[in-house]
């Protein structure tokens, strides 16, 4: 049996994850593979892990990443520190010492990928990042090779479980926004600090990444649009639900002519659309390709092993030589086939759902209604109902298509009407 030495930094819950996966005495790799990933070393600052994973003498510890590297016997370096700094100079680093490298790294991918593939192509050596976006599910296989027969036309999906388990906690429980958000902190699943999960940032390094693989284009992080889930209210979801729709923080990528639209945002679902019922901590992603069609991909967008999962196959991959063999084909990788515009938020368009509080008078529908019209936003349906916030009443409208640019206009001006209480809220609408 053919090996190939794997040099692990960073010891956290996925490194664990991947230990494991690779000193099983009776691993699946072994059934499956006449070549083998073998973990030969080890760099964390915290000693215990040699007593907690019952490290074998064989296996190389050490508290200093770059004595990994300058290992000759590693072969793949697989970087879990996470962050940007030191991992990106490490990465630097294990390509200029000839190792391939292996990252869940999305951040760093997303803010500085173009520079670390282009390193990896000048050193003639692959970066495989399989567990930056959904966890467990091989959605960059599937961009990368399943589909690559296909123009992509559009990646959506629900790509974070902390805020797919928020909204579903207020959805089916009827759980105000901060209590579900302290639920998801007790579970563990939402940081102390929850600002990359709920402001909607771990979702865009996520579709930076996937826009990147299934539209073959180097993507400039800064220009895609985000908005979290912080501000969602309960009574949107009600009103929503009644309306036939499912709130999900969507990650959205869309190619419509030669512009790109990449935007992250709380967004209505029809609720039979398949990922209005992906609840919880699990992730989906659906791609629809010119010649394969609408398809979807659905599993544990996070955890230990789901993740320590997607690792393992790119560590496989790279020990069979075909990691390398892609990573060099793929023009993306080079910066991409040509410099595609990405959309402004303002230019996209699409239906949307409009909350107003308002003074329960005559006419004051026809006052908003007829401001909607002058920018040629049209009226799909209307609700109203008797209960009164502090004496107002909710309004509440779906639009048919229409231009953003258009949309944020008409709300500045119906703000300014004397009949409009408090502030109004919208929400875009996936079909
Ligand atoms: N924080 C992420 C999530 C998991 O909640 O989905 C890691 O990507």
């Amino acid at each position: 049996m053919k090996t190939f030495n794997v040099g692990l930094i960073g010891m956290g819950t996925v490194g664990t994850g991947v230990a494991r996966i690779l000193l099983e005495k009776d691993s699946p790799l072994l059934e499956k593979l006449d070549c083998v990933p073998v973990l030969k070393g080890i760099a964390d600052s915290n000693p215990d892990v040699k007593t907690k994973l019952n490290l074998s003498p064989d296996i190389f510890f050490t508290n200093d990443a770059k004595a990994l590297l300058n290992n000759p016997d590693i072969q793949v370096v697989v970087e879990l520190i996470g962050g940007l700094h030191p991992a990106k100079e490490i990465i630097m680093l294990a390509l200029e010492k000839g190792k391939d490298v292996v990252t869940a790294n999305k951040m760093l991918l997303a803010l500085h990928g173009s520079e670390l593939f282009s390193k990896a192509r000048q050193h003639g050596k692959s970066i495989s990042f399989e567990a930056s976006v959904g966890g467990g599910i091989p959605i960059i296989a599937a961009l990368r090779d399943g589909f690559i027969a296909n123009r992509i036309e559009s990646i959506f999906g629900i790509v974070n479980g902390t805020t797919n388990y928020i909204l579903t906690k207020m959805t089916k429980e009827n759980v105000k926004y901060s209590d579900a958000l302290a639920e998801a902190q007790k579970l563990g699943y939402a940081e102390k600090d929850p600002t990359m999960d709920v402001e909607g940032i771990d979702s865009s390094h996520k579709l930076a990444i996937l826009a990147r693989i299934g539209f073959g284009v180097d993507i400039d992080y800064n220009h895609i649009y985000h908005e979290g889930i912080s501000a969602v209210d309960l009574a949107d979801i009600w009103y929503a639900h009644e309306l036939g729709y499912t709130l999900k923080l969507l990650a959205i990528a869309k190619k419509p002519g030669n512009m790109i639209e990449l935007r992250v945002h709380p967004t209505l679902l029809p609720h039979d659309h398949p990922l209005s019922s992906v609840n919880g901590v699990f992730n989906a992603i659906c791609v629809n390709g010119s010649a394969v069609g609408e398809t979807m991909l659905y599993g544990r967008g996070a955890g230990q092993m789901p993740t320590a999962s997607a690792v393992v196959a790119d560590l496989v991959d790279v020990a069979l030589g075909r990691a390398g063999i892609t990573f060099n084909a793929m023009k993306t990788f080079s910066g991409g086939r040509e410099n595609i515009p990405i959309a402004d938020i303002l230019n996209i368009k699409t239906r949307y759902y409009l909350r107003f509080s308002v003074v329960d008078k005559p006419g004051v529908l026809a006052k908003i209604s007829g401001i909607l019209g002058n920018y040629e936003i049209s009226i799909a349906s209307v609700i109203q109902h008797k209960a009164r916030e502090n004496g107002n009443v909710p309004l509440v409208m779906m639009t048919h298509l229409a231009e953003e640019g258009n949309l944020q206009k008409a709300l500045t001006e119906i703000k300014r009407l004397d009949v409009i209480k408090d502030h109004t809220k919208f929400l875009r609408v996936e079909e």
